[in-house]
C-alpha cells in the first residue's frame, strides 16, 4: 500500500519524506489555507516546492466546478510538474473533466467520494485515483472501512485500474485496516504514518539490549 501523506505542511512533508516512507502528497483547498497559502500565485508556487520535496504524485486540487474551470485550471496545475495529479470534485462536470483529462494521459484524483455508485463513476472515467473520505464517513456514525472494501469488490470484478486512495484517515487503526483491506494508498496526517513506529516492547527491549552492551564493554 502507498503511503501519501494529507498535508501542505512543508515541514512536515520533508519529515515523512526522510523516513523513506512517503509515495505521495494530497492537499485540498482547506489544507492550504490552514498552511495561509491563499492567492492562485502562491498556491501553484506551493506546489511546485512540495514536488521538490517528494518523488512521487502530488494532488491539486481544482477550484472551479464547471467544466471549462476545471480544464483550464488543471492544464495549469498539470503544466507544473509531471508529479502533479489534478484533483477533482465527484460532481458532473468534475466526472467529465475526469474523462477529458484520462484521455490527455493526465493522472486525475477523484475527491469527496462517498459511496460505490460514485467510484465507479470515477472509474468508468478513467480515474487514476478515487479518494472515498472513511474519516468523514466514521464522524456521521457511518462506516467508512466498509465503503473501501465494497469499492475493491467493485473494482476487482471488473480489473478496473483506478486505485482506491483512502482519504480522511485520522490515525494509524485506519492505515492497517485499509491495509487490510486492499486500498491501494492511504493519506493521512503525520502522526498516522508516525504512529505506527510505536511499541512499548520495542522501547524497553532497546533499552535492554543497550543496557546489555554496556554491560559487556
Ligand atoms: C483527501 O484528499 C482530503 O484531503 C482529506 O483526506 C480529507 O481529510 P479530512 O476529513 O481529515 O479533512
Amino acid at each position: 500500500m502507498k503511503f501519501f501523506i494529507d498535508t501542505a505542511n512543508l515541514e512536515e512533508i520533508a519529515e515523512a519524506q526522510a523516513l523513506g516512507v512517503l509515495d505521495g502528497v494530497t492537499t485540498n483547498p482547506s489544507l492550504m489555507a490552514k498552511e495561509g497559502i491563499t492567492g492562485a500565485d502562491n498556491i501553484l508556487n506551493h506546489y511546485k516546492k512540495i514536488c521538490d520535496i517528494v518523488e512521487g504524485d502530488v494532488s491539486a486540487e481544482v477550484i472551479a466546478t464547471d467544466f471549462e474551470g476545471m480544464v483550464k485550471q488543471g492544464e495549469e496545475l498539470a503544466a507544473l510538474n509531471p508529479q502533479i495529479v489534478v484533483k477533482l470534485p465527484m460532481i458532473a462536470d468534475g466526472v467529465k473533466a475526469c474523462k477529458y483529462f484520462s484521455d490527455k494521459g493526465i493522472k486525475t484524483n477523484v475527491t469527496l467520494v462517498f459511496s460505490v455508485g460514485q467510484a465507479l463513476l470515477a472509474a468508468k472515467a478513467g480515474a487514476t485515483y478515487v479518494s472515498p473520505f472513511l474519516g468523514r464517513l466514521d464522524d456521521i456514525s457511518t462506516d467508512g472501512l466498509h465503503l473501501i472494501s465494497e469499492i475493491r469488490q467493485v473494482y476487482d470484478n471488473y480489473g478496473f485500474e483506478t486505485q482506491i486512495l483512502s482519504a480522511s484517515v485520522r490515525h494509524t487503526m485506519h492505515v492497517i485496516n485499509c491495509a487490510k483491506i486492499g486500498s491501494d494508498v492511504m493519506t493521512g496526517p503525520l502522526s498516522s504514518i508516525t504512529g505506527l513506529l510505536k511499541h512499548p516492547l520495542t522501547d524497553s527491549g532497546l533499552a535492554k539490549f543497550l543496557e546489555d552492551y554496556k554491560k559487556g564493554n
